[in-house]
Parts: C-alpha cells; sequence; structure tokens
C-alpha cells in the first residue's frame, strides 16, 4: 500500500484521477490539496469536497494556492465546464481543514519520512511552496508524481507549454530542479490515451464511482459536440502510481523556460541520468484497461473505508 496525498484542480480529468485513486486498493489516500488551475481555488475545493464526499471518502481536503508564484492562474473553464466540474454534486458534509495546503504536505511528509507520495494533478505552486518552506521535503518524499508538461510533444495552452506547467512556470522549475525523485508524466504520453465520445458507457455496472464517471464524461461530451475524444491526462498520472509498468520513463535533468515570453513554460530534459523520470512511452491497452476498471469498481466501498 502506497501512502499518497493528491494536490489537485478539480476539473474533470481530475474528478476521474481521484475516482480511480479512491478505487485502488494499491493506494492510501492519506490528504487532498487544491490549487487553483481548472478554476478558481474557491471552485476547486468545493469540488474536491463534493467528490470525495460523494466517493465516500473521508480523505481531509486541505486548500492551497490562489495564485500562481507569479502573475495569475488562466483558468480553463471552457474546457472542464461549470464551476470547473460541469455537473452537480450534493453539498458535502467536510469541511477543508484548517490547515493550508503548504503546511499539510510538510507535515505529512515530515511524520512519513520517505513514505510519501505527493501525486500533483494541477499547477505546482503548492508544492513549490512547501518546499521553499522547508527544502528538506525534497529528501523527505519518496516521489513527486507529475501530471504536467510536454517534452517532446506540443504544448496544449502554447505550442510549447501544458496547462500545468504553463500556469505556474517558475513552481514547475522549482519542483523539477528541487532534487526530489519525480516522474513528470506529460503530454507526451497522455496524448496517447483517450476515452472516445462512441465508447459510453465508459465505467460499467451500478456503483457510485461508475455513475459519477459516466456523469463525467457524459457531460463534457455534450459541452463539446465536436471533440470525439477525451484525454485521460491526470488519470494517467494516477494509473501510473498504482501500476508504474504503464510507462516507460528516461532519466533526466528537467527544467522550464520562464523568461523568453514566446517559449514560458516548455519543459526540457536532459537525457544524462538524474532525479526526473520522464515518462516517454505508454502501454495505452493496459492503461485504458485499468481505468475502466477502476473508474468502475468501488473498493474502498467494498473495504468499508
Ligand atoms: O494539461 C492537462 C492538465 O491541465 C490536467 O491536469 C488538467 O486537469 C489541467 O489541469
Ligand atoms: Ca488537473
Amino acid at each position: 500500500m502506497k501512502r499518497v496525498f493528491i494536490d489537485t484542480d478539480p476539473g474533470t480529468d481530475d474528478a476521474l484521477a481521484l475516482i480511480v485513486a479512491l478505487n485502488s486498493p494499491e493506494l492510501d489516500v492519506e490528504g487532498v490539496t487544491t490549487v487553483g488551475g481548472n478554476a478558481t481555488l474557491a471552485d476547486t475545493t468545493r469540488n474536491a469536497l463534493r467528490l470525495l464526499d460523494h466517493l465516500g471518502s473521508d480523505a481531509p481536503v486541505s486548500r492551497g494556492a490562489a495564485r500562481p508564484l507569479r502573475g495569475r492562474f488562466e483558468y480553463a473553464y471552457h474546457v472542464h465546464g461549470a464551476a470547473g466540474l460541469g455537473v452537480r454534486l450534493p453539498r458535502p458534509r467536510a469541511k477543508p481543514t484548517t490547515e493550508r495546503a503548504a503546511e499539510r504536505i510538510l507535515r505529512a511528509a515530515s511524520e512519513r519520512r520517505g513514505d510519501l507520495t505527493l501525486i500533483a494533478l494541477g499547477p505546482l505552486t503548492n508544492v513549490a511552496r512547501a518546499m521553499r518552506r522547508e527544502p528538506r521535503l525534497a529528501e523527505w518524499v519518496e516521489e513527486v508524481v507529475i501530471m504536467g508538461g510536454a517534452v517532446e510533444a506540443p504544448g496544449n495552452v502554447t505550442p510549447h507549454a501544458e496547462f500545468n506547467v504553463y500556469n505556474d512556470p517558475e513552481a514547475a522549475q522549482e519542483v523539477l530542479t528541487s532534487g526530489a525523485q519525480a516522474r513528470l508524466i506529460g503530454l507526451d504520453v497522455t496524448m496517447k490515451l483517450h476515452l472516445s465520445r462512441n465508447g459510453a458507457p465508459w465505467a460499467a455496472g451500478g456503483s457510485v464511482s461508475a455513475g459519477l464517471a459516466n456523469r463525467v464524461l457524459g457531460s463534457w461530451f455534450r459541452t463539446h459536440p465536436s471533440s470525439c475524444r477525451y484525454h485521460l491526462h491526470d488519470v494517467l498520472a494516477v494509473a501510473a502510481v498504482v501500476e508504474p509498468g504503464l510507462l516507460q520513463y528516461k532519466r533526466a535533468r528537467a527544467g522550464v523556460e520562464t523568461r523568453d515570453p514566446e517559449r514560458r513554460g516548455k519543459t526540457s530534459a536532459v537525457y544524462s541520468g538524474g532525479p526526473v523520470r520522464v515518462a516517454v512511452d505508454v502501454d495505452a491497452g493496459r492503461a485504458r484497461e485499468l481505468v475502466r476498471e477502476r473508474l468502475s469498481a468501488s473498493f474502498h466501498l467494498a473495504a468499508g473505508r
């Protein structure tokens, strides 16, 4: 069982990633921290609370950054829909912790030295702020698994930059050069994994998870009538923690362009060894099979957690 913290900006693919994480007995989701990005911090935090409550998880949610280290977030409501999720969920019983995300991450990593994996599914602002506060975080975490970047692939915000890194390039640069063991799961591989419009129902069976996954995906395809594919960016990052063999990696030193306005947010890698494993290929067939299975199941409900 791998102890994980999930830093997230839900977001429809973040929502699917949370379902997969909570339904994977290989993972113990100790906490969730929220960040702005796909939507405002208020929306991503509300979405995280409602998603976890709906899925029967008691993982605490701690609010993080409403702005990047420099500038402001460029939100993606046009991608993720109303309030950043596109589907309405009941008001949650839980409230966010009073402790903020950076402190929560530091406290958990300090208590779990070497036995905590951070899964970052949004801009890396919270992780960077925690590292600025306590640089030893880079040694305390087992690894930081990042959905972000586009090394050999084009970006999805500019030709060079992927959304999470584009929204806080300084944070991504600081985390990737912190010396922490990291996995960079970028568009190089996530653009190879999608669900198709005509694949509905995407999750099988009558579980709460399957119902929610199908609602999120159904809403997304309805609001994007010209799109035939839904890319599982954040879902693949979580799946890669569940089943590391899904991806092939090359060890590298990675960095992010922060000064050149045209290339700002571009991730680059020098493949000469280093603390960052850049994902370069994916077993898409196995990944799709695993994702479908975990979107459909309800392990944690079965386990009575
Ligand atoms: O580029 C894809 C990433 O940006 C995903 O994390 C998605 O949720 C958005 O945050
Ligand atoms: Ca995300």
